[in-house]
């Protein structure tokens, strides 16, 4: 059978080291295995090392080599004469037929001059795939200077283009551009994944630059006229052992810069509830945000403290990839094996015996209250429903977790709410004594309060709640939605505190993207709840769980809460150093920051992204910063740069 074609392009810089050539020829004899491989070289280095002895200057633009009479005979001689003849030699030494070929050589690669200000460069107008078919089909391997002939004579043509051009030419199932960094690089990060609207955007702005240009161009050249794939990698990733950008050719592509389109259509067809940024989001990774015309985004606010790893963690990816491709959905009239596991694992972590699966925070909640009413009927008998929340709470949209959520503007469109719910001052003792009695169920709250302005609890208020919940015989929930994995410090917030609760809320981190949502108990709660009594369709379905059981592991990991608490000291003692004169305070647990201002804080928020960070609010005045929990010391520094400009600008 024909083997599908693998444009393997090496640029000029890496050829000049024999280990290099070695590792190359034998990797290239790995691949011809599965594919029909055509190597395509350039010689950067020694062509510049040569020309340096003749003094003469080397000249660039976009990365390309304008070539005069006298540089043209210098490319020709280094890389036709010298390294198209090492790499044979290289790969015949190993026992892998190939032959060195120039694009002269019977016209293999035929081109039009580039342009006038480039001299004898080239732009390939067509390539022989027939000759290099018929290489392939004897199983030898086409080594390829791209020397090339178009109508002054000789050309010399850039060897991303030539590999480009070439993989388009024979429908290749992939062009390999393997180069000295392990694919395109923003902030020493690998950008895993490149769409074609990108690549134009990156390269305004100089983020891709250079030599790294003509194999963007290129890749993109090769997707254009019929590759399948096209990667930018070094040797490593080559072999498989390391980063690799993918350029891909999707969707998104016939759109074009379509940012105010999706804008448009959003505000027409979507049911208009959320004040959105003015910027479409394309890709994340690690703790950055891309849009669709190439802004890079610093992430602190985290998908609402959801990317606890930061955007598509590979782990967590891959979690999601392995279940989705074995089982997606079967909803919870059957075993599945991934929740089961999960519910284990939380109950192993937490003081809880058992685990209800949803898909959200405010479904998690309606759960714990509609089992703290069913526990308090079966157990107490008619008249114990009382529901007691806290003020500046904030627990959900849905009808019972918004009517344990005290705010006017939330509630009043919806009235009448569920009833026997009383709301007490948060960190108020005396009013807790007054309302906790033994006709309450349950009593709810936020370690920390996170919408309602990063407010701590005080340890005294939470312990006395427990002693009032144990003496009432009501049930402690803790809300740890936005608190939970890790990004406290501690795996759970309520453990600062030294209290233990009888129902914790758990849902944003869980699903490492994903909706899950969870509601933890002990065996005295599960107790009276009995099939039928509560279900969901969706709830803990395999991907969401496998997603699940990685966030779980990894944030539970005491490396990790102790960076938390180390990177969250950094970041408070950076953001106290700017002194700020907008700043009255900041209230911290962990990786949960908030900074109370003398002013409006959602002008802040909205003009975030202009300094390329993201942000979020936490009540009027007060600006809160969730980032992923991974957050690196560079990044801490280059948010608190960009924050500082920010809150000096003149026009807020
Ligand atoms: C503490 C707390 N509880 C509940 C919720 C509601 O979660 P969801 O938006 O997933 O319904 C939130 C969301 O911000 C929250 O912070």
């Amino acid at each position: 059978m024909k083997k599908p074609y693998k444009i393997i392009k090496i640029g000029g810089n890496e050829l000049s080291s024999p280990e290099f050539i070695r590792g190359l020829s034998s990797a290239i004899k790995e691949e011809q295995k599965k594919y029909a491989c055509i190597l395509v070289h350039g010689g950067g280095r020694a062509i510049d090392q040569l020309m340096e002895k003749l003094q003469i200057e080397p000249h660039y633009r976009d990365g390309q080599r304008i070539t005069d009479k006298a540089t043209l005979e210098i490319a020709e001689m280094v890389l036709s004469g010298k390294i198209n003849k090492e790499l044979v030699f290289e790969l015949t030494v190993i026992g892998v037929e190939a032959i060195g070929l120039s694009g002269v050589d019977r016209k293999l690669l035929q081109v039009e001059p580039w342009g006038q200000e480039m001299h004898l460069v080239g732009r390939i107008v067509k390539v022989r795939e027939d000759l290099l078919a018929e290489y392939c089909a004897q199983g030898v391997i086409p080594v390829i200077s791209p020397i090339s002939i178009g109508p002054a004579g000789k050309y010399n043509v850039n060897a991303d283009h030539a590999a480009g051009m070439i993989a388009g030419a024979l429908k290749a199932e992939e062009v390999v551009f393997i180069t000295d960094v392990p694919g395109v690089l923003v902030d020493d990060n690998v950008i895993v994944q490149l769409f074609d609207i990108e690549v134009q955007a990156l390269i305004q702005k100089s983020t891709i630059q250079g030599g790294m240009i003509p194999k963007v161009n290129a890749a993109l050249d090769a997707l254009n006229y019929g590759a399948k794939s096209a990667k930018i990698t070094n040797l490593a990733g080559f072999k498989k052992q390391s980063g690799t950008t993918i350029i891909r050719k999707g969707k998104i592509m016939a759109q074009k810069n379509n940012t105010q389109e999706i804008i448009k259509k959003e505000k027409e067809y979507v049911l208009s509830t959320y004040p959105r940024l003015p910027f479409v989001l394309t890709r994340g990774k690690g703790s950055f945000l891309f849009d669709s015309e190439g802004n890079q985004y610093l992430d602190f606010g985290a998908g609402i403290a959801v990317n606890a790893l930061g955007h598509c963690d590979e782990e967590v990816v891959n979690a999601i990839q392995q279940q989705a491709q074995t089982l997606s959905h079967v909803s919870n009239l059957y075993y599945t094996a991934p929740h089961v596991e999960l519910a284990e694992k939380l109950c192993q972590l937490s003081f809880a015996d058992k685990v209800f699966f949803s898909n959200s925070g405010t479904e998690a909640i309606e759960a714990s209250l509609k089992f703290a009413r069913k526990y308090g009927r079966a157990k107490f008998g008619e008249g114990k429903t009382k529901l007691v929340a806290f003020s500046n709470g904030f627990h959900g949209r849905t009808f019972g977790a918004l009517s344990i959520t005290a705010r006017e503007k939330y509630q009043a469109p919806f009235k009448p709410l569920v009833p026997d719910v009383e709301i007490v001052p948060f960190n108020d003792i005396a009013a807790a004594q007054q309302a906790i009695d033994d006709s309450t169920c349950a009593v709810i709250v936020e370690v920390v309060q996170g919408e309602g302005g990063v407010n701590l609890a005080a340890q005294e208020f939470l312990q006395a709640l427990r002693t009032l919940c144990t003496q009432h015989a009501a049930l402690l929930i803790v809300d740890e939605i936005q608190t939970g994995f890790g990004r406290t410090g501690k795996l759970w917030a309520h453990q600062h505190f030294d209290i233990q609760p009888d129902m914790m809320t758990l849902a944003k981190a869980l699903g490492g993207g994903l909706p899950v949502g969870a509601t933890l108990m002990t065996n005295d709660v599960a107790e009276p709840i009995v099939a039928g009594d509560h279900g969901s369709t969706f709830g803990g379905g395999p991907v969401a769980a496998s997603a699940a059981l990685v966030i779980l592991q990894r944030t539970q990991d005491p490396d990790m809460l102790a960076h938390v608490q180390k990177i969250s000291a950094y970041l408070c003692s950076e953001l106290n150093a700017l002194n700020l004169p907008q700043v009255v305070g900041i209230r911290s647990l962990g990786l949960m920051v908030g900074i109370e201002l003398n002013v409006d804080a959602k002008p802040f928020y909205e003009k975030a992204h202009e300094y390329g960070i993201l942000l979020l609010t936490a009540g009027s005045n007060v600006l809160r910063l969730l980032p992923p929990l991974t957050i690196t010391k560079a990044e801490v520094d280059q948010f608190t740069l960009a924050f500082k400009k920010l809150l000096m600008e003149k026009t807020i």
